[in-house]
């Protein structure tokens, strides 16, 4: 990307006021003081326009510190318990899990799709409205899969039941599309979705007569939550990984860890 002449150009005081650093005329004190330094040169003037290459955090430093990543950031978050998927719910939010400047950036970080307060693992969130949408349309077809811990034994017609695209979900009229379930052992299971309706894991196992006691998404696609990324952790995704998304998963979808 570096140097390449399709990158967008931006004035320096609105790119930085967009990142959060503040508004234009407190980036361009930052500059005016030599605080904004690209290429190992201060930038005095923040009227200049910069090209926002991907490579620019490495090239750009604010007192300091490298920038923050440019617009087009995408991120996996391994979402604990008790937080929300919100911008404005009560409670704790998971934007609160993120440094706190990015919290003021237009165009503003959005989970793509949700996770209840009560489910934890893998969410993605993206400032890249057509990525959002990308992975959250029917027509992508990514699918999600969750480590599901029930109440009482499974009774063994549950695989047969959810993967027949007719199970109706209470409130409902029309079949959920087929699901794939993995059986680990008797209270435990893997399920893989490839629609996204309300709480519809746990009503699922509602249908069937059973209760989730614990809900946990560990793949988007052909993307996982890696072992090394510890609750409340993020990381922000290479271009590969976002490609990942939209990888078929079929052969490798058992993830079964049977008992
Ligand atoms: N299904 C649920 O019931 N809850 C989630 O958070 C995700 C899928």
């Amino acid at each position: 990307m570096s140097g390449s002449t399709k990158a967008p150009t931006l004035r320096l005081d609105r790119l930085l006021a967009n990142l959060g650093y503040g508004s234009r005329r407190e980036v361009g004190l930052l500059a005016r003081a030599g605080l904004i330094v690209i290429d190992g040169a201060p930038i005095a003037d923040a009227d200049r326009r910069v090209a926002v290459t991907a490579d620019l955090s490495a090239r750009m430093t604010v007192d300091g510190e490298p920038l923050d990543p440019p617009p087009g950031l995408a991120l996996m978050l391994h979402k604990p318990l008790g937080v929300t998927c919100s911008h404005k719910e009560a409670g704790p939010l998971i934007y609160g899990l993120l440094p706190e400047r990015w919290r003021r950036r237009d165009p503003a970080l959005s989970t793509i799709g949700r996770l209840d307060k009560e489910t934890s693992g893998l969410i993605l969130l993206t400032d890249d409205g057509a990525l959002l949408h990308r992975v959250i349309s029917p027509r992508s077809k990514v699918a999600k899969r969750y480590q599901v811990s029930l109440d009482r034994p499974l009774k063994g017609d549950e695989v047969a039941i959810f993967s027949s695209g007719t199970l109706v979900l209470d409130g409902e009229d029309k079949p959920l599309l087929p699901v794939e379930m993995q059986v680990h052992d008797g209270t435990r299971a893997a399920v893989t979705l490839h629609e996204g309706r309300y709480h519809q894991v746990r009503r699922m196992f509602a249908a069937v007569g059973n209760h989730v006691v614990a809900l946990h998404r560990d793949r988007i696609g052909g993307l996982e939550l890696p072992e090394t990324l510890d609750p409340s952790g993020h990381r922000i995704l290479q271009p590969q990984e976002v490609a990942r998304l939209f990888e078929g998963h079929d052969a490798d979808t058992p993830a079964v860890k049977s008992a």
